[in-house]
């Protein structure tokens, strides 16, 4: 698609990540969304707004092109965490990641790859690769199983930092019909975490994602997204019975009725 011909971003709060979206983000081979990573990094600068400050992790890096996004939304010394088995669709995978790291200006300092099964992985092993800080922002993309995703949520959530963030990729999905599934049986398990908020698709590869994020923190994060994402905002929400969230779209048309 023509670059001018696309809908519009919100602002990522970073000049690095504007950047890498307008010229990096599309040669990097990935299967995130543009709109995604732009809402993704500018919730990490209003964490940064907040007073949060910590490490960041990425369950399924692939080649990077998420995960260089969210890099780049990090403050001076602080570092982000690609876990991946890295060995899909060949082993080449990780070099090619590290190279675009390179490539796109997220070097060894700032960030630590780690080759391994998130599903065999304990919180502490993870918390250890973040030198013992809890995780302020964790975005889940790895194994679309019904089964792996309870497994990650649950280390997500072993890991998560107080006011942290949890990004889960390719919700809704026609591919992936169960992992709704296990999403619904985790809110239930765990009444301290509720939606955040939905960041709507731009293609089918490009997919929906939840963003959640603890109860006591709701209220806040919603009052500001409502401001900052405010051209953004699909009027009805989501409804998670009973909870409502702010659905986040390009496209924030109402039906016609009449
Ligand atoms: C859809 S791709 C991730 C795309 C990437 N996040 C992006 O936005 O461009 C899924 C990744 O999850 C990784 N993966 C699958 N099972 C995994 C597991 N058990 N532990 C860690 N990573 C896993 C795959 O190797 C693959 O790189």
């Amino acid at each position: 698609m023509d670059q001018l011909a696309r809908p519009a971003l919100p602002f990522s709060g970073h000049d690095a990540v504007e950047a890498y979206l307008s010229d990096g983000y599309d040669r990097v081979v990935g299967m995130s969304s543009r709109f995604a990573a732009a809402i993704c990094a500018r919730l990490l600068r209003l964490q940064t707004e907040e007073g949060l400050k910590g490490p960041i992790a990425e369950i399924g890096a692939f080649e990077g092109r998420f995960f260089i996004a969210l890099a780049h939304a990090l403050e001076e010394g602080e570092i982000a965490l690609a876990l991946d088995i890295f060995s899909w669709p060949d082993p080449g995978v990780e070099q090619r990641f590290e190279a675009n790291c390179d490539r796109h200006g997220i070097g060894p300092e700032r960030r630590r790859t780690i080759k391994g099964d998130a599903g065999a992985m304990a919180p502490a092993d993870l918390l250890a690769q973040a030198d013992g800080d809890r995780l302020r922002f964790i975005h889940i993309d790895g194994e679309h199983s019904r089964v792996a995703l309870g497994r990650d949520l649950a280390l997500a959530t072993a890991c998560l930092a107080e006011g942290g963030l949890i990004v889960l990729d390719d919700m809704l999905h026609p591919g992936y019909p169960t992992l709704m599934v296990a999403v619904q049986a985790y809110l239930e398990a765990n009444p301290d975490i509720v939606p955040l908020c939905i960041i709507d698709r731009e293609t089918i590869v490009g997919a929906t994602k939840f963003v959640l994020c603890q109860r006591t923190w709701f209220e806040r994060y919603q009052t500001r997204l409502l401001d900052i994402f405010k051209d953004f905002v699909w009027p009805l929400g989501a409804d998670f019975e009973p909870h409502w969230c702010l659905v986040l779209s390009q496209d924030t048309r109402l039906a016609e009725i009449v």
